[in-house]
């Protein structure tokens, strides 16, 4: 039997859902990136019927193509089990069943930030990385993921450290800089904290910064004093369709 070549990716978050066909070899996208909005209130069955018509979309031609489907929550055995930045409803859901009730066919459902941490260590600035590779996504909140040798250790929720007394991610993710309106030097002195323990905590060998503020790199990662080298993501907008979709045929589900 020849692997899997090719599967659908989509990924589910707050503003958008997006997903492509995967090339499994290489990480391209065979299709166009196909995104419509996340429809307001982010409910689960508004959100299984958007990512229905973008399946339609991509799957035209060939219906058999496996789906990997990432959202931003605790994902364990196809059921949903947190909501930091999304309608609570999708706590303790049967995620995966509902999407493959309403789409016909079988969905492979795993957290954002573990598709996009995948999607790096296996096509991205994580690639032949040998020992421990964390992932961090900086966004609405901070989404991590931990792979080590090239398999993934799912769900790990170390955006919700406990510094200072609160939930780091509402003082270091994207959206609190840009709420406090930090310049980038004191947005840097809270990611100081934040990975300073995540690295006295795991001793990484590499962090890899996601998201989309991750291209603007330079204006950050240089201010940081790490013992961990620090790189940006390669795939940014797309880790989380690669991801998904190599998850959703990959070796580690
Ligand atoms: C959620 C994670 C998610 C991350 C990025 C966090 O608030 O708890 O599950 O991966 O945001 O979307």
């Amino acid at each position: 039997m020849t692997a899997q070549a090719t599967a659908i990716g989509i990924d589910i978050g707050g503003t958008g859902i997006k997903g492509a066909v995967i090339d499994l070899a290489t990480g391209d996208l065979l299709s166009e990136r196909v995104k419509l909005a996340t429809p307001a209130g982010g409910k689960p069955e508004d959100i299984v019927e958007t990512t229905k018509e973008i399946l339609e979309t991509l799957a035209a031609s060939d219906s058999t193509l496996p789906v990997g489907v990432c959202f931003p929550a605790i994902v364990r055995n196809g059921m949903t089990m947190s909501a930091a930045n999304v309608s609570k409803k999708w706590i303790g859901l049967h995620a995966e069943e509902l999407f493959e009730k309403t789409l016909g066919r079988d969905i492979h459902f795993v957290n954002d930030a573990d598709a996009a941490g995948y999607a790096e260590s296996r096509f991205g600035a994580a690639k032949d990385t040998p020992g421990l590779v964390v992932m961090t996504t900086l966004g609405t909140g901070i989404g991590t993921a931990l792979i080590y040798n090239g398999v993934l250790i799912p769900n790990a929720e170390l955006g919700h450290l406990e510094i200072d007394g609160v939930d780091y991610e509402t003082k270091a993710s994207y959206a609190a800089k840009e709420r406090d309106d930090l310049s980038w030097e004191r947005w840097a002195r809270r990611l100081q904290k934040y990975y300073s323990r995540l690295e006295a905590l795991l001793s990484p060998d590499l962090f890899i910064v996601g998201g989309g503020v991750s291209k603007s790199y330079e204006e950050y990662l240089p201010l940081l004093k790490l013992g961990t080298p620090i790189l940006p993501a390669t795939h940014r907008n797309n880790a989380g369709i690669l991801g998904a979709a190599a998850l959703a045929v990959g070796t580690d589900r």
